[in-house]
């Protein structure tokens, strides 16, 4: 089934020895670290019909040259790998027509918008092969950076793997006032995080034993937009990165190797209500955050950022000689009340579980035909998450943006007082979460909570729930 072409890898067959045998990438040559430059994935087009924005996605097979002459099987939406940039407005209406061009079936879900069920694109919104799915949205929601990515029972983590995640970019009339970087791809540079590891005839390998599932698929390969070990080029100015974990396990430590200041101004689903300073910070799969570096004090200097966990650098940043732009970041960002001073009718408790062999919440392994929860709309409730595993687990809610109230009866960290989609629930560690639903999601097409370890949530650390009047 798989074109694999033992020709082109030249030496690389030498190495494959009499037995079948998988191994990492330490056997391949790669490029050379860090000369690749940058990716900046495209702006999605799209035509206007009825006042209605329309995009067609198109979920594909592709090939990609990630490795020397090694064409890797992948999976991309309009390209060979990953998908086009979304970019919308707070109040647009929009339809998204997902074409299927794979030869099994998918779902696209659209990470972090606030959107009925129906349009939610999770698990029960499957488009088979040859067939198209629309998602009408109303979008209505603070300026962001969301993301989209397949969802189907099973096969999440598999399909993120092969390429198949896009970024969904909001704007709003209230963050246009805000004085941050705003040139997308020029100094508002969107960063995809991935991790990656192939087998001996270059292709992807996500064989998923029970090590795999418990652990979650790292590799040792790192693409940021799909470019391995890449280098940017910047003006002696701000620049803001917006990162995405598209990881499916990697949990990161992002900071410079010197550890330079720089200042968080969002996290997943909005602006923070003011820049805070940091010089590292911990993101994992399925969260965002937005920093502004002030690049005017490293005119004609090159800087590395990479992963404090991994001792990893992950990308190279070249500072053009340039005469410096001082930065000026607003003090204030925006304002978020949706949750302040709001009272809690009713509290629930996730238990995520993991012990040899099970993954669940609550004691249950995911069931598509088993509504574990129903919720009241536009109620304003507390979801208390408990983690007593060794791990720690990203938990991901649809259709909402939450704010965290407490860490163990504690503060929530200063980096994460805007809205919220995900939240990392460390070991031993109770997290609560404030809550609310504006949109329906009946027992047809409910919303899922999930570990977003994509291991986790294939192998049954997801649940349903419904929001009703
Ligand atoms: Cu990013 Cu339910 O997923
Ligand atoms: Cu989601
Ligand atoms: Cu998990």
């Amino acid at each position: 089934m798989k074109r694999r072409d033992f020709v082109k890898l030249g030496s690389l067959a030498a190495v494959t020895s009499l037995y079948p045998q998988k191994s990492d990438a330490s056997a391949i040559t790669f490029k050379k670290a860090f000369t690749q430059k940058l990716a900046i994935p495209p702006i999605a087009e799209y035509k206007e019909e009825n006042g209605v924005k329309i995009y067609n996605l198109s979920v594909q097979e592709g090939k990609m040259d990630f490795l020397n002459g090694a064409k890797t099987s992948t999976y991309g939406i309009n390209g060979d790998f990953l998908g086009p940039t979304i970019r919308v407005k707070d109040k647009d209406k929009i339809k998204i027509n997902v074409a299927n061009n794979l030869r099994e079936t998918t779902t696209m879900h659209w990470h972090g918008l606030r959107i009925k069920g129906s349009s939610d694109g999770g698990p029960h919104n499957i488009i088979n092969p040859n067939t198209t799915w629309s998602a009408d949205i109303d979008i209505d929601q603070k300026a962001s950076m969301c993301w989209y990515h397949p969802h189907a029972i099973g096969k999440t983590g598999r399909q993120v793997f092969m390429g198949l995640a896009g970024i969904f970019l909001i704007d709003d009339d209230e963050t246009k006032g805000v004085d941050l970087p705003s040139e997308y791809g020029v100094d508002d540079i969107p960063l995809v995080l991935q991790d990656r590891r192939f087998d001996n005839l270059g292709e992807f390998l996500y064989s998923q034993n029970m090590m795999d599932t418990m652990m979650g698929v790292t590799g040792n390969v790192h693409l940021i937009n799909g470019v391995i070990d890449p280098v940017v080029e910047v003006e002696p100015k701000a620049v803001r990165f917006r990162f995405l974990n598209g990881s499916n396990a990697r949990i990161y430590n992002l900071m410079f190797e010197k550890q330079n200041d720089f200042f968080q101004v969002a996290g997943d689903s909005s602006l923070l209500p003011a820049p805070v300073k940091l010089s590292n910070f911990i993101i994992a799969p399925g969260e965002r955050a937005e920093i502004v570096v002030d690049f005017s004090k490293y005119a004609g200097k090159t800087l590395y950022f990479g992963d404090g966990f991994d001792k990893r650098v992950l990308l190279k940043i070249v500072v053009k000689n340039s005469k410096p732009q001082p930065m000026k970041l607003p003090e204030k960002l925006v304002t978020i009340d949706e949750y302040k001073d709001k009272k809690a009718t009713n509290t629930r408790d996730f238990r995520l579980n993991m012990s040899m062999g099970f993954l669940g919440i609550n004691e249950k392994q995911m069931d598509m035909n088993r509504i574990d929860e129903r919720v009241k709309k536009d109620r304003f409730e507390i979801w208390r998450i408990t983690n007593r595993s060794p791990r720690p687990h990203p938990f991901h809610v649809h259709g909402t943006g939450f704010s965290i109230i407490s860490r163990d009866g504690s503060k929530p960290l200063i980096n994460e007082m805007g809205l919220k989609d995900t939240v990392l629930v460390y070991s031993r560690e109770t997290v609560e979460i404030l809550v609310r639903f504006k949109y329906d999601a009946d027992a047809n097409t409910p919303y899922m909570y999930h570990c977003h370890i994509l291991e986790h949530e294939d192998g049954g650390m997801m649940g349903q729930f419904t929001v009703e009047a």
